[in-house]
Order: C-alpha cells, then sequence, then structure tokens
C-alpha cells in the first residue's frame, strides 16, 4: 500500500500553467497530502510510471500528450492502472466528458476548481484507491503463501512460476479475453494453496499414499477454492484451483466432472501441470526430456485422460520464437 500511516497521500499534479500547478499543490498540501508536479502529459506519464502515486490531477489541455490521452494510456498499463484519474477541465461540453470517459478518468473537475469540490473529489477517489489497494494486499497474500508452501517441496520449486507463464501463454493462444489470461496466471501460482491442510509427511512422501492419506491429499483443490472463495477478484481462479485434479473420463477428483464438463481453464493448467510435473526431478525418477513427456502425455490423452487438442495447442506455444523468452521468465 503506497499510502502511509499518517495519511500522507501521493498526488500527481499535471498542469501546463506553472500558476494552476502551484494553486492546486498549495491547497492539497494544506490538507497534508504530498504532490508531485508535472508540466506537460509525457512528463505525468512518466511520475504515474516511475513513482508510487495514489491520485493523479490532469488538466486536459497541454500541449503534445492531453490529459484524455495520458489517462488513457494510464488505465491500459496493468501497473498504473489503479491509481484513480480526475481530469481537470475548462471544457463544458459532453462530447469532452464522454472522451473523458471513453478514456477512463474517474472522475471530472471544472475549471476554476472550487476547493471544496476538489477536497470532497479528493478523500473519496483516495479511499477507494485505499480498499483497491487493499484488495491487491490479499491478493499478494495469498500469492507468497502459495509460493511458501511450494518452497516446502525442494522437487517443486518454480513449479507454480513455469505454470502461470505456460496456463497464460496457452490461454492467450486460444483466444481466451484478458481477464481469463489474468485468471489462469493466478491460477498456475494459487491452484494448490489447499496444500497448506496436508501434513507435511504426506505432501513429502515418496512412496505410494495409502487410501486414508490419498483422501486427505485429494481434499487439497476443494480447500484452496474455500481459501480464495472471498476474493471477488478470484472469481474467474476458483474453477481452476477446484478442478485442476480432474481427467476427461471422470477419473479424477474432486467432482468426477466429465468432458466439456470440466471447465477450459482447468484443462489448460492440467495439461501444463502434468508437463512440467514430467520435465522436471522427482524423487522417484529424473527429469523426462521434452518429447518423452509430450509421448506420455499423448498416451495418458489416448486413455481418456487429457485433452489431446490442448497438448496440440501447448506444443505450437513451445515452439514459438517467443517460447525462449517464455522459458526464460518462467524460470525466475
Ligand atoms: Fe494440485
Amino acid at each position: 500500500m503506497s499510502q502511509s500511516a499518517n495519511n500522507q497521500a501521493v498526488i500527481l499534479v499535471a498542469d501546463d500553467e506553472s500558476a494552476n500547478r502551484e494553486i492546486l499543490a498549495e491547497l492539497l498540501e494544506l490538507e497534508g497530502y504530498r504532490t508531485v508536479p508535472a508540466a506537460d502529459g509525457s512528463q505525468a506519464l512518466e511520475v504515474l510510471r516511475g513513482r508510487q502515486v495514489d491520485l493523479a490531477l490532469l488538466d486536459v489541455m497541454m500541449p503534445g500528450r492531453t490529459g484524455f490521452s495520458v489517462c488513457h494510456e494510464a488505465k491500459s498499463d496493468p501497473s498504473t492502472r489503479l491509481i484513480p484519474v480526475v481530469l481537470v477541465t475548462g471544457l463544458n461540453r459532453s462530447e469532452d466528458r464522454i472522451k473523458g470517459i471513453e478514456s477512463g478518468a474517474d472522475d471530472f473537475l471544472g475549471k476554476p476548481v472550487d476547493r471544496a469540490e476538489l477536497l470532497a473529489r479528493v478523500r473519496s477517489l483516495l479511499r477507494l484507491k485505499q480498499f483497491t489497494d487493499e484488495l491487491e494486499t490479499a491478493e499478494t497474500v495469498l500469492c507468497t503463501l502459495a509460493i511458501s508452501i511450494e518452497a516446502k517441496d525442494p522437487y517443486t520449486v518454480g513449479h507454480c512460476d513455469r505454470l502461470s507463464v505456460y496456463a497464460e501463454a496457452l490461454g492467450k493462444r486460444l483466444g481466451l479475453s484478458p481477464e481469463f489470461q489474468i485468471a489462469l496466471r493466478r491460477g498456475g501460482i494459487v491452484h494448490d494453496l489447499g496444500k497448506v491442510a496436508v501434513p507435511e509427511f504426506i505432501l513429502r512422501k515418496p512412496g505410494p499414499l495409502t487410501p486414508e492419506e490419498r483422501k486427505i491429499m485429494e481434499e487439497h483443490p476443494v480447500v484452496g477454492e474455500r481459501i480464495c472463495a472471498p476474493l471477488k477478484s478470484f472469481r474467474h481462479v476458483l474453477p481452476i484451483i477446484r478442478h485442476h485434479h480432474e481427467k476427461l473420463d471422470g477419473s479424477g477428483y474432486p467432482d468426477g466432472l466429465k468432458g466439456n464438463a470440466i471447465p477450459l481453464t482447468a484443462r489448460i493448467l492440467s495439461t501444463v501441470d502434468i508437463y512440467d510435473a514430467l520435465t522436471t526431478d522427482r524423487p522417484y525418477r529424473k527429469a523426462l526430456s521434452r518429447e518423452l513427456a509430450m509421448t506420455t502425455l499423448h498416451d495418458e490423452a489416448k486413455r481418456g485422460w487429457w485433452d489431446r487438442d490442448l497438448i496440440h495447442e501447448f506444443e505450437a506455444v513451445l515452439d514459438a520464437p517467443e517460447a525462449e523468452l517464455l522459458r526464460a521468465t518462467a524460470s525466475h
């Protein structure tokens, strides 16, 4: 969270007229906020990308990049899209408002700026920003927890990161919408979160599990789903967590779903999950080569477990020129 304990939120004030910048900065600083000035649109974008900013006040008419353009850029970039933007404008025409809304602005202020109105808008948008920061923190906690569970097992270190990168790339190749691609990226990290409820001696047992141990192990998708369920932003991740151990012939768990009843995102995750498990060292065997892993996956697809089309698409992902980059990203 960027707002500090004494509520010193950082506000970007972008205006090409220095007198306007100074008035706004003075009003805000009197209320205890910190301000960062920008004299044009390009500078404003630089500040947004390079510093922790809690709110942006953007003059619409600036030379070079207008406030609309800065707002549009900021809202299209995942690293800045949650920063609330207020467009400050002398324009009152409805088409300018529409343009502002289309560029993703959260609010408008008319010129000359009224002090009470400015402070009311700033307060309410900063409150909103604090909520989104807290939500982000909750997501971060879950992801950190997932990675620390993974770290308990030396054989699976890095598995979640790779899965996350592979699953998102496969989702993109299949033309899934950005929200499902994000769900796949998150699902790659948190799919085994429910293992927090599985005793370590079961997790690390090198040999086959007893029926009782297996029963406990097979609860991890349901437990993981339960942990993540309160987070609204994880709604597309939940089916991935719950169904990542289903098999097409209905022999998987926890629900024994068959074929297309298994959500596509969960089938994507299981495809890359099995591939990654086969191509890394395990206590009971050495890592298989890519070719051998693919042969195994295809054999198991013939037995009715996996989705053959998804395996082909995943091979295409690995063959694509950007796969080198993919591997490099996944190994970090
Ligand atoms: Fe799992």
